[in-house]
């Protein structure tokens, strides 16, 4: 499949350095501009790349409020900043305009190589849902408080107890409180341990370091303390979810919002993103904002499913207006039950467990259900099958 590149250079000097650099690669159609973040939305209009290149060498603010209005106004490119400030500030800040990943300039050969590389690692991470290994799910909230913890820990459950291998990996690495929700024992190491082990990881090392919470459940916890989180890299997040894949059957990522490298990774890797919203504006707003980045990322509209919880009918904020702010369908309703949620929180005991006929319990095994459909036998119904002694 030929891709469709555009590069945006800086000058007219380096535009034709880049003509001569690049007049022929494989599997690659290249247009060459020349400007700066002003010329990007045009440009996106005009060539519709799968991917582009922005040539910034020193990045000022003004050229990130024009690459987020570019990248708001035409999503689903992978837009890549190239630059000789490659600082973790810069990055972010790239990052929340919807640029991709920040590449060290000067503009060469080595970069458009890397620039493909990403392109192909986005159609594939759309397209390999279904693999018989064990499923990536990650669980990110619009806003914080909307459930994303919750829903990941308590559906965790469900799924383990019809016997589904399940590992749940907090990824919350400041305030990460996820086993919690489940129990109260003592991990006996956390995602910064295995993280810091990445090369020496493997099975045997990953079944010592979890926190078991009962059969077929387990969780990487949170550090107790941010410590050496720099350890934590998009490489080694990517180890670590790899080599889960291949022990569990679904893996679930509970992921803050925090668009740093090893975020964007474990987000990139996963087969499904879902992204929690509740009935609330500032919800809503941050749910837009988010579809926007997850486009900008190059997910496939499949990848994100919004989940709607804490849902009230009395709300004023209906369905259909989340739907209209994410531009995606809501996928699934988690009824608001707060008395028996706040007490399964509280204990650190699953809902599902403590309470099964709340309506959020069967909400939990419908979706677990839909999940990995019963495929043994019973007399019972699949509800039974579900529920029965949950
Ligand atoms: N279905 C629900 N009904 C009622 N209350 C709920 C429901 N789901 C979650 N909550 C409430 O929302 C609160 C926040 O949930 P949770 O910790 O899962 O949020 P989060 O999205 O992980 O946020 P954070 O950004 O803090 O990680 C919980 O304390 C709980 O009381
Ligand atoms: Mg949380």
């Amino acid at each position: 499949m030929t891709s469709k590149v555009s590069l945006i250079c800086a000058t007219p000097e380096h535009r034709e350095q880049v003509v001569r650099q690049f007049a022929s690669l494989p599997g690659a159609e290249i247009t060459v501009h020349v400007g700066g973040a002003r010329t990007l939305l045009s440009v996106l209009q005009k060539d519709q790349p799968d991917v582009l290149l922005l040539d910034l060498p020193e990045p000022d603010d003004t050229d990130f409020e024009l690459i987020d209005a570019a990248t708001q106004r035409v999503t689903g490119v992978l837009v890549l900043m190239v630059s000789n400030d490659a600082s973790m500030a810069t990055l972010k800040r790239a990052m929340r305009a919807g640029v991709r990943d920040v590449l060290s300039g000067p503009l060469s050969a080595e970069t458009l190589m890397v620039a493909l590389d990403y392109l192909r690692d986005a159609r594939a991470n759309t397209s390999r849902f279904g693999e018989t290994m064990g499923e990536v799910h990650a669980f990110i909230p619009a806003k914080g408080g909307c459930g994303a913890t919750f829903l990941a820990t308590n559906l965790g459950y469900v799924l383990a107890k019809s016997s589904r291998r399940v590992l749940l990996i907090d990824l919350n690495l400041y305030f990460g409180d996820a086993a919690t929700y489940l129990t109260d024992r003592k991990a006996p190491a956390n995602v910064v341990d295995l993280a810091r082990q990445a090369r020496r990881l493997d099975s045997a090392l990953l079944g010592a370091s979890v926190l078991k919470v009962r059969e077929n459940l387990s969780v990487v916890v949170a550090p107790e303390l941010p410590y050496q989180l720099e350890e934590v890299t998009a490489d080694s997040v990517a180890a670590l979810i790899a080599l889960a894949r291949t022990e569990y059957d679904f893996v679930l990522l509970d992921v803050g919002r925090a668009m740093d490298p090893a975020t964007v990774k474990a987000l990139d890797v996963a087969d499904r993103i879902t992204l929690v919203v509740e009935q609330s504006l500032p919800a809503l707003k941050n749910a837009r904002r988010m579809v926007q980045v997850f486009d900008g990322l190059g997910y496939g509209r499949e990848k994100v499913r919004v989940v709607l919880n804490s849902f009230a009918k009395s709300n004023l904020i209906r369905p259909e207006d989340v739907e209209k702010a994410t531009g995606l369908p809501v996928a699934r309703q988690i009824p608001s039950s707060d008395a028996a949620v706040r007490t399964a929180i509280n204990q650190g005991d699953p809902l599902p467990r403590l309470t099964p006929k709340d309506p959020v319990a069967k909400a939990l095994v419908q979706w677990a259900k839909e999940l990995s459909p019963v495929t043994v036998k019973s007399e019972r119904s699949w509800f039974a099958t579900w529920a029965g002694g949950l």
